[in-house]
């Protein structure tokens, strides 16, 4: 238990980190709603019609979430039916922490060794070349047992993904391939959230090669595009299964509940005088007699240094603005206009408080970048407590 010494003497309590989480006592830790996930992965179900499957990504250790937890949670109460992970070094993560769910490695395609360890720890493996099949034959020989594989289309991103007729050749070569087994085949939208036409263009490249496919007898059960906002927002997307990430982790507006609060508490409190200059490079200058906390939170945790100046942080309910500039370590706020602020008190950076609510997508917004990027940056200094 995290105790911390308020002003006056009282000690407050931060809830205790619960595994993989270690004990902390810098009272600066994320609390992880299994709950909300649960809701989420129930809500998004009810989203989609009738008979398609839900790959839950948990890449980037669940978009900064804690993949372990979230994966178990997720098998235990029956939230998804695949997981996707980037690699086979989060794949293996998972399998060593007891996770069963199939688990397909979204990338990882080179050097093509690590395809030995993901099929020996029952992962899914990515194809997108000859040579890749080929050496997914190998590895199948080797362990002895048929080795299932997805292939990835490039109908429009320009990452990994066989272009088009060029595929079919792949696609022929996995059923031609002893050893080897077509379970799925897939493409990823590039502008799912953003440009519908796109989006469409890219479906069409996609059924294409499904119609060629189908016409060169190749039957795959499998066949999957649609990431959050291309399987809420376009059902022609959804085909047998789709992969959300952020709509799951409540990071995809209204409709889905934020998973993840980000807590602090005001580790030091003083009043200064007008002018008074605050932090690095003195970039900020109290305007009035002001209330300055600090919170015991930077850039080391995956706070944006562009909140500088910029951000919000919540204190009883109320919006705090961020004063000079955010270091390592701290983090100051102006708190003035909450009389009732004392050292101990809570801080929200993620979550929320009485009407108040900052999320991901505000830091974002703040720093000019992504939620995705936002939520993946909280550093692993920060414990996550599980709640169930
Ligand atoms: C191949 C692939 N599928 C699905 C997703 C999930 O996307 P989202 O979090 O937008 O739902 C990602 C995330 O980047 C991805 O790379």
């Amino acid at each position: 238990m995290a105790a911390v010494r308020g002003a006056k003497g009282q000690s407050r309590t931060a809830p205790v980190a619960s595994a993989p989480s270690q004990r902390f006592f810098r009272p600066t830790w994320a609390e992880v709603d299994l709950q909300a996930l649960l809701l989420n992965q129930r809500r998004f179900r009810a989203r989609l019609g009738r008979g398609t499957k839900v790959m839950f990504v948990v890449k980037g250790d669940a978009y900064g979430h804690g993949a372990v937890p979230l994966a178990r949670w997720t098998q235990e109460q029956k939230g998804a039916d695949w997981l996707g992970v980037s690699s086979v070094e989060e794949g293996v993560a998972l399998r060593e922490a007891g996770v069963r769910l199939p688990i397909l490695v979204l990338g990882s395609l080179y050097p093509f060794e690590t395809f030995l360890a993901g099929v020996q720890y029952q992962l899914t493996p990515t194809v997108a070349s000859l040579e890749g099949v080929q050496r997914l034959a190998e590895v199948a020989r080797r362990v002895g047992r048929p080795v299932r594989c997805h292939l990835k289309l490039d109908t429009g991103m320009g990452r990994i993904g066989m272009g088009w007729p060029s595929g079919l050749a792949v696609a022929k070569s996995v059923v031609a391939t002893d050893g080897v087994e077509f379970e799925g085949v897939y493409t990823h939208l590039s502008c799912a959230e953003s440009d519908p036409e796109f989006t469409r263009m890219q479906l069409k490249r996609f059924k294409a090669a499904l119609s060629d496919m189908a016409r060169a007898g190749i039957r795959v059960r499998l066949r999957h595009a649609a990431n959050s906002a291309a399987a809420l927002g376009c059902p022609a997307s959804r085909f047998d299964l789709v992969r959300p990430g952020l709509a799951l982790y409540g990071l995809f507006g209204k409709g889905f509940t934020p998973v993840l609060t980000l807590k602090t508490r005001l580790v030091y409190l003083k009043t200064v005088q007008a002018g008074t200059p605050i932090g690095y490079g003195a970039s900020f200058r109290t305007r009035r007699r002001s209330r300055i906390a600090t919170l015991p939170i930077g850039y080391a945790d995956g706070m944006p240094r562009l909140l500088s100046n910029r951000g919000r942080v919540l204190v009883h309910g109320q919006e705090c603005p961020i004063v000079g500039m955010i270091s390592m370590d701290m983090t100051m706020i102006d708190v003035t206009d909450v009389p009732a602020a004392r050292v101990g008190d809570e801080g929200v950076l993620i979550g929320a408080s009485g009407r108040s609510r900052v999320g991901f997508e505000d830091w974002a917004a703040w720093s000019k970048t992504i939620p995705y990027e936002t939520a993946t940056r909280l550093g692993p200094r920060v414990p996550r407590v599980y709640l169930q």
